[in-house]
C-alpha cells in the first residue's frame, strides 16, 4: 500500500478576480460600512452584515455521528439557544490515499454545511488541518508522514505544499458550494492551524515564519469571511487569536481591534480506556461563560456540544475510548443531557436579553466587597445590563448594587439584564435532571459462531517477510491494521537447567507502544499495555520453553496514532527492543538481532471476515460459547433483529476483553472492557475545575456500552462481528437502548429578601411569581409514578433523594396529581400549594423524582 502512495500533483487553483472581489469586500465591512453577506470584526465582536453580535456555537463533528442523525442535532443545538455549529474537517478520512477523495456518508461535509444552513444557523469551519480532536493522527493522513523531506507543522516546503493543498480543497469546495456567508452561505469563520502557539515558541523564528506562511496562505483564499488561530498569541492580522480552556476570561486577543473569541469552552473532557469518566457540573461551565461574557467576550463554542462516536479506527491517542462523549449537553447518542442543556439554554436566553448593552459598551467594574463584583454595560440609547459576580468558591454573599440587595450563591454570577431583575444565576439549576438507562431489549443475538486466527500458520502466507532486527510498526502496517505480528524462533537444548525443574525462564519485551500480546508455541502467555502519557511499556514474564525449536509470537496492538505533541509523526509504534530471555544456562540472550517475521494485520482481516459479503470464507465454529470464551485472538458472529422504537441503541460488551465491533459489516470501533482507575469521590460545582476534579465510574469497565446507530440495522438479520484478542464470553453480549428512565428536579423557593425586595420594588400590583418544577419525559414517554416528592428540606441527589427534617405530607398527593400519565407537568412552590407551611422560617426546596415510562405501558388506574 505504502509504495503507491505517491505526492499528487493536483494544481493550485487561485481565483484571483473572485480574490479580488472578497477582499475587497472585506476592507469595506473592516471599514464599518454594512454589506449583505458580509462578516468582518471589530474590538467587540464578529460583525454579520454590519451588525455586532453575540454569538453561541457548538461543536458537532460531522464523522462522530451519521448523516441520519446531524439534522436532529443541529435543531437540538438551535433550540438549546446556539447560533453557529462549529466542526474541525478531518483530512485523513477525506484523502485516505494522495488524491483519492472521499465525501460521502459520515464524511459529507457539504451535506452537513447545507443541513445547518437550513436550520438558520452560522458556521464556523475549522480546517486545521491539524486538528488534534483526540483523532488519530491529529487528522493527518499516514501517508503524509511518507512523503519525502517532510516535517509536520513547521516550516518545511513539503508540509506547507501538501497543507495548502488540502486547504484549498476545502475551501474550494466550500466555495463551489456558495457556503461562505459572503455568497449568501452559512460560514462566518474558519480556522487554519491548531493551537500552533506553544510550539512556535518552542521553534522560534522557524515557528514564526511557519504561523505568517499558514496566515497568509489562508486569507489569501478569499473566503470572504475572517480567519481565526486558535491559542496563537502571535497570530498575524488580520486573523483573529482567540482563546481555548476551561475559563477564558483573563483572555486578551493581541490587538486592540479584535474581538474576544472562546473557540472551545470545554464542556467536559475525553476518556481514555482504563480511565474514569469526566463531568463538569454545569454550574460552574455556565459560570465560565458569564465571566467570559461580563469580562466583553462576544463569541463562545462549546467544545463538545455533542461529542458522538469514534467509529472505526478514527480515535486517536492513543488508548482514547471509542465514546467522545465529553460530558456535552447532547450525550453521545443525540440524546439531551439534563440539567446541562436546559441550564445553558437559559444561560443564553439571558445573556441574549443583555445583548444590545453588551455590543454597545464596555463594562465597568466595581468591587462589591472583597470577592464580589460587578461588571456593568450601559450604552448611550439607556440599555443597561448587570453581572454580579461572586468568585467566593466556600461562601454565598449578600451584597448591595445600586441600592438593592442581592444573595449570590458561591461561584456564581447573577445576570440582571435591566440592572435590576436577576433573570438568572449560574449557579441555581432550575431545570430538571434526566435520568438516563440502558435498558435490555427484546431482541436475541443468534447463531454464535466462532472462528480462531490459527495461530499454527500465521507466517505462512504471502503477506509475510523476514528481516534481521526489529522494526517500528507504524513503517510496517502503514496504519492499514491495529495489529502487527513480530514472529521469531528460539533453540532450547535441552540440558537446559530448567527443563529440569528449575526456574523457568524470562521474557522481556520493551515496546514504545501500545499494547503486546504474547504466544509462545501458539499459548497466549501474558499481555502488557502502555498509557496515553506514557506508550513506551515493558512485558516482563516466565515462559514455558520446551527442548528444541519454540516460537515465539508477538502481536503488537496500536490503539490510536498520537495526535498532539511536538513532531508526534516521528514517535515510534511497536517492539522495537530490547527482546531478551533471562534465567537460561548462558545467563541472557538478546533476541533482539535475530531474524523475525513480520506479518500485518490478523488473517480474518486478510479475508475480510467483518463484512458480510466475505462472512462464509471460512468455516465458522458452532462449538459451545463455554469453550469458546476463554480462546485469545477469535473473531465471534451473531445475528439480531432490530429493537422495535426509535431509542438510541448500543452494544453490550461486559464479559468481552479487548478487540473490535462490526455490524453490517460497518465498523463500531475498538471496545475494550479494562476498568477504570481513578479517584472518584464526589465533586463540588465550586472552585477552579479540572477533569480529576470531577471523576465517575471508578472500578467499573470505562466504556461497557458502544454505540449501534440505529441506520446501520435492518430490519431482521443483522450480522454482529467481535474479534476478541485476549477472550471472553460472547453469550452475555446483547443489544440495549438507551432511555430516560426519570426525571428529577431540585428547586428552591424564593428567599423572603428576594420576595419581599419583588414587592417593594414593584408594589402589590406587579403579580410576583413564585418558582415552579417542569417535569418533562421523552417524546412517547409520560410520567408513571412519582417515586419521591419532597417540600422541605429534603437531601441527596437525583436517584438517591431522602426526606429531610422538613417535609410537606402533601407533598406526594400534589405531585401525582399534577403529573400522573402526563408528558411533561409543572407545579408551583408555594406554601399555598401545598396546603401550609411546613416549617415556617425555613428555605425549602420541591424536590421531585418521578418515573417515565413509554406511554403505552402506563398503569390502568391512571384514568
Ligand atoms: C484542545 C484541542 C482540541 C481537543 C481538546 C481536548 O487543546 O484544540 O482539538 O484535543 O484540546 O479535547
Amino acid at each position: 500500500m505504502g509504495s503507491n502512495w505517491v505526492v499528487c500533483n493536483c494544481k493550485l487553483p487561485v481565483v484571483l478576480g473572485v480574490l479580488w472581489v472578497l477582499g475587497f469586500l472585506w476592507v469595506l465591512g473592516f471599514l464599518g460600512l454594512a454589506v449583505q453577506g458580509s462578516v468582518t470584526y471589530d474590538r467587540k465582536s464578529l460583525v454579520i452584515d454590519g451588525q455586532r453580535r453575540i454569538l453561541f456555537s457548538g461543536s458537532i463533528h460531522y464523522p462522530r455521528s451519521t448523516p441520519e442523525m446531524w439534522e436532529d442535532l443541529i435543531m437540538k443545538a438551535k433550540d438549546g439557544g446556539l447560533d453557529v455549529i462549529e466542526t474541525y474537517v478531518f483530512w485523513n478520512v477525506h484523502e485516505p490515499s494522495p488524491c483519492n477523495y472521499n465525501f460521502e456518508g459520515r464524511y459529507d461535509l457539504v451535506r452537513f454545511m447545507k443541513i445547518i444552513h437550513k436550520a438558520g444557523l452560522y458556521a464556523h469551519l475549522r480546517i486545521g488541518p491539524y486538528v488534534c480532536a483526540e483523532w488519530n493522527f491529529g487528522g493527518f493522513p499516514v501517508w503524509l508522514k511518507y512523503v519525502p523531506g517532510i516535517s509536520f507543522r513547521t516550516d518545511n516546503e513539503p508540509f506547507k505544499r501538501e497543507m495548502q493543498r488540502f486547504t484549498e480543497k476545502i475551501v474550494n469546495l466550500m466555495k463551489s458550494e456558495n457556503l461562505f456567508q459572503s455568497q449568501g452561505g452559512p460560514i462566518i469563520l474558519s480556522q487554519i492551524e491548531n493551537e500552533y502557539g506553544a510550539q512556535s515558541k518552542l521553534l522560534g523564528t522557524v515557528g514564526h515564519n511557519y504561523v505568517t506562511w499558514a496566515a497568509k496562505m489562508a486569507v489569501e483564499m478569499g473566503t470572504g469571511v475572517p480567519w481565526i488561530m486558535c491559542k496563537e498569541e502571535d497570530a498575524p492580522d488580520p486573523v483573529i487569536n482567540t482563546c481555548n480552556g476551561f475559563y477564558c476570561d483573563a483572555f486578551t486577543p493581541n490587538q486592540p481591534y479584535k474581538p474576544s473569541i472562546w473557540t472551545e469552552a470545554w464542556s467536559g473532557w475525553f476518556t481514555e480506556f482504563g480511565g474514569p469518566i469526566h463531568e463538569r457540573p454545569v454550574q460552574d461551565l455556565a459560570f465560565a461563560v458569564a465571566r467570559f461574557i461580563q469580562k466583553g467576550g462576544s463569541f463562545i463554542n462549546y467544545y463538545m456540544y455533542h461529542g458522538g462516536t469514534n467509529f472505526g479506527r478514527t480515535a486517536g491517542g492513543p488508548f482514547i475510548t471509542t465514546s467522545y462523549d465529553y460530558d456535552a449537553p447532547l450525550d453521545e447518542y443525540g440524546l439531551i443531557r439534563q440539567p446541562k442543556y436546559g441550564h445553558l439554554k437559559e444561560l443564553h436566553r439571558s445573556i441574549k436579553m443583555c445583548e444590545r448593552a453588551l455590543i454597545l459598551s464596555d463594562p465597568i467594574i466595581t468591587s462589591l466587597a472583597n470577592y464580589q463584583q460587578a461588571h456593568v454595560f450601559t450604552s448611550e440609547s439607556g440599555d443597561c445590563a448587570a453581572f454580579l459576580a461572586n468568585y467566593d468558591a466556600k461562601s454565598a454573599a449578600r451584597v448591595m448594587f445600586n441600592n438593592m440587595h442581592y444573595n449570590l450563591p458561591p461561584w456564581s454570577i447573577s445576570i440582571l439584564p435591566d440592572c435590576r431583575n436577576v433573570v438568572f444565576n449560574t449557579a441555581k439549576v432550575g431545570v430538571q435532571t434526566s435520568q438516563m438507562q440502558m435498558l435490555p431489549v427484546n431482541t436475541d443475538m443468534v447463531s454464535w459462531e466462532s472462528y480462531n486466527e490459527d495461530l499454527t500458520s500465521i507466517d505462512d502466507g504471502s503477506s509475510t517477510f523476514t528481516t534481521t532486527g526489529l522494526l517500528e510498526q507504524i513503517n510496517v502496517t502503514k496504519d492499514a491494521s491495529d495489529y502487527l505480528w513480530y514472529i521469531t524462533s528460539v533453540d532450547i537444548g535441552s540440558s537446559e537447567s530448567f527443563l529440569r525443574g528449575g526456574e523457568l525462564p524470562t521474557l522481556i519485551v520493551q515496546s514504545t507502544g501500545h499494547a503486546v500480546h504474547i504466544f509462545v508455541n501458539g499459548q497466549l502467555s501474558g499481555s502488557a499495555f502502555g498509557t496515553r502519557e506514557n506508550r513506551r511499556f515493558t512485558y516482563r514474564g516466565k515462559i514455558n520453553l520446551q527442548a528444541g525449536m519454540n516460537r515465539i509470537a508477538l502481536l503488537s496492538v496500536a490503539v490510536g496514532l498520537p495526535n498532539v505533541g511536538g513532531h508526534f509523526e516521528t514517535w515510534n509504534t511497536g517492539i522495537l527492543g530490547p527482546v531478551a530471555l533471562r534465567g537460561l544456562d548462558v545467563g541472557k540472550w538478546d533476541l533482539s538481532w535475530q531474524k523475525w517475521t513480520y506479518k500485518v494485520g490478523l488473517k480474518g482481516e486478510d479475508m475480510s471476515l467483518n463484512s458480510p459479503n466475505s462472512i462464509s470464507s471460512v468455516d465458522w465454529m458452532q462449538a459451545s460459547l463455554i469453550v469458546q470464551k476463554q480462546q485469545p485472538l477469535t473473531w465471534h458472529k451473531a445475528y439480531f433483529n432490530a429493537p422495535d422504537g426509535d431509542e438510541p441503541l448500543a452494544v453490550d460488551m461486559d464479559g468481552m476483553g479487548k478487540g473490535q465491533i462490526w455490524i453490517n459489516g460497518q465498523s463500531i470501533g475498538r471496545y475494550w472492557t479494562a476498568y477504570a482507575y481513578g479517584n472518584c469521590n464526589g465533586c463540588s460545582y465550586s472552585g477552579t475545575f479540572r477533569p480529576p476534579k470531577c471523576q465517575l465510574g471508578c472500578g467499573q469497565p470505562t466504556q461497557r456500552w458502544y454505540h449501534v446507530p440505529r441506520s446501520w440495522l435492518k430490519p431482521t438479520d443483522n450480522l454482529l462481528v467481535i474479534f476478541e484478542e485476549l477472550g471472553g464470553d460472547p453469550s452475555r453480549i446483547s443489544i440495549v437502548k438507551r432511555s430516560v428512565t426519570s426525571v428529577c428536579a431540585d428547586v428552591s423557593e424564593y428567599h423572603p429578601t428576594l420576595k419581599n425586595w419583588h414587592i417593594e420594588s414593584y408594589g402589590k400590583s406587579e403579580q410576583f411569581h413564585n418558582p415552579k418544577v417542569h417535569l418533562k419525559c421523552s417524546l412517547g414517554q409520560s410520567i408513571s409514578a412519582i417515586k419521591f416528592a419532597s417540600f422541605g428540606t429534603p437531601l441527596g441527589t437525583c436517584g438517591t433523594y431522602q426526606q429531610g427534617t422538613c417535609h410537606a405530607p402533601s407533598s406526594y398527593d400534589i405531585l401525582e396529581k399534577k403529573c400522573l400519565g402526563r408528558e411533561r407537568c409543572s407545579v408551583t412552590i408555594s406554601n399555598t400549594n401545598f396546603g401550609a407551611d411546613p416549617c415556617p422560617n425555613v428555605l425549602k426546596r420541591l424536590t421531585v423524582e418521578a418515573v417515565c415510562a413509554p406511554t403505552s405501558y402506563q398503569p390502568s388506574w391512571r384514568g
